[in-house]
């Protein structure tokens, strides 16, 4: 029998345990998902003599889009050629066994039937794969003790596997699901270290998507888009500002003090022109968003804080107040629902007329993820509705006089354009005056 050394990163222990089917690692690039899972095929063909190994991806025009190389480099470098062979477009494993590669987009409900006896299916770039493969593949991989892995780079809350693996429910029975990153890779190379510090530097908005697994920024159908937010990004904090406020969306339910409070900063320059001075959103208790808050409030001489009535409105009130007696505490009232109150906010975005200063990734990957029929991102848009609390106050009249219009409407055109402007930019902008 063959022993063989594998060192592997901590941060895959979770997928070495015994008795599981599914087996998940998701995160940014180079996070060395690929090799663990490459290592992982040729150790478990010297186990198990005569096992049948799948590499599926949702599309595979050839050869070289697929694991083949890898894996083949895998047994050479693992010194373990002797018992392999590799062939053309598969490889020949110990006790008869075989790895191949597949496309799921050429099966059919027919076709698939041959991968029965497979005792393991890895799908790579799982985040392509569609619901229907997902569908089909699960069933058709039934031999005793048989497994299916998925490695991904997510791109959307609602991607097949992110649905099944990720779901906000939880993962299902039997599945181990890691977050892997580049920084818990051992060898993550200096040619990729370079790449990633460029993009850090020079594509902020994009790095989270990139390099640390998060969705992508822009979803589509979002009310809100990077190009307007990277448009109007300044550096400097302007000097005309006539009123600042803080804004605050605490997460009242919860229970544990891990969800995220909403505090935005935001400010009204003379020329009617907004700005989001900072995120300062937090985790933790009522005290720890209040002393925030509060703390905000000074180091921006702000004016007031702005929290929504409907929404714990007296509670958020009372722990304010218990912190600082006198605050100016201004209450937003919106009845309606959180996407018809952020479209407005949105529009004024488009029209150049909120700018941000500085970067603000995690409430602006919030905005973007944030789509005319709900929030598509992870958990839920605490920063975003803070900042619409915080814009609906500096803003009031596209916001609060017409919502009896536009809650009857329930449409995404914006109906007061309080500049006078009349710009297009691929959007429909009507101006009602009242
Ligand atoms: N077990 C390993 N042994 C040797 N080198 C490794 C190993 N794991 C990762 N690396 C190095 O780290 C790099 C990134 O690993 P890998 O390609 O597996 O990442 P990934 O998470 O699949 O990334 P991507 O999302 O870009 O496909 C590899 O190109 C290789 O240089
Ligand atoms: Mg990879």
């Amino acid at each position: 029998m063959t022993i063989l050394q594998i060192r592997t990163p901590k941060i895959f222990k979770p997928l070495l345990q015994g008795g599981l089917r599914y087996l998940g690692a998701w995160g940014g690039r180079g996070s060395g998902k690929s090799h663990f899972f490459g290592e992982k095929i040729v150790e478990e063909c010297l186990a198990v003599p005569g096992t049948r190994v799948v590499c599926v991806r949702e599309v595979q025009k050839s050869l070289k889009e697929s694991a083949y190389r890898l894996i083949a480099d895998k047994i050479r470098l693992m010194g373990v050629a002797d018992q392999f062979r590799v062939l053309n477009d598969r490889i020949e494993t110990p006790g008869g066994g075989l790895i191949i590669f597949q496309g799921m987009q050429d099966h059919t409900a027919e076709s698939i039937k041959s991968l029965e006896g497979f005792r393991i299916a890895w799908v790579e770039e799982a985040q392509t794969m569609s619901s229907r493969s997902l569908e089909m593949l699960r069933p058709t991989i039934r031999s005793p003790g048989s497994q299916i892995w998925f490695s991904w780079n997510p791109r959307n809350r609602l991607d097949a596997v992110d649905q099944f693996l990720r779901h906000e429910n939880g993962a299902p029975a039997g599945a181990a699901v890691i977050k892997v990153n580049f920084s818990d890779n051992p060898w993550f190379p200096k040619e990729l270290e370079a790449e990633r510090e460029l993009d850090y530097a020079m594509r902020p908005d994009r790095y989270g998507h990139i390099w640390l697994g998060d969705y992508e920024p822009q979803a589509v159908g979002a009310i809100w888009h990077m190009r307007d937010i990277n448009d109007n990004r300044i550096k400097d904090i302007p000097d005309d500002l006539e009123r600042i406020l803080v804004a605050i969306d605490p997460a009242v339910s919860s229970e544990e003090h891990s969800d995220w409070h909403g505090i935005v900063v935001v400010g009204l320059s003379s020329s009617n022109v907004g700005y989001v001075l900072e995120d300062g959103s937090t985790k933790g208790t009522p005290q720890k968003w209040a002393q925030r808050a509060i703390a905000l409030m000074d180091k921006w001489d702000a004016d007031g804080i702005v929290i929504e009535k409907n929404q714990g409105g007296d509670m958020c009130r009372a722990v304010l107040e218990s912190q600082r007696h006198g605050l100016n505490i201004i209450e937003v009232h919106s009845t309606r629902g959180k996407h018809l109150r952020a479209e407005p906010i949105a529009a004024v975005y488009a029209l150049g007329r909120v700018q941000h200063v500085g970067v603000w990734s995690q409430l602006e990957s919030q905005m973007c993820q944030f789509t005319a029929s709900g929030y598509e991102g992870d958990g839920s848009p605490d920063r975003v509705d803070a900042l619409v609390h915080g814009l609906t106050e500096l803003f009031p009249a596209i916001t609060s006089r017409s919502s009896t219009a536009r809650a009857q409407q329930d449409t995404a055109i914006m109906d007061y354009n309080p500049f006078g402007y009349e710009e297009d930019r691929g959007r429909q902008y009507e101006a009602v005056m009242e």
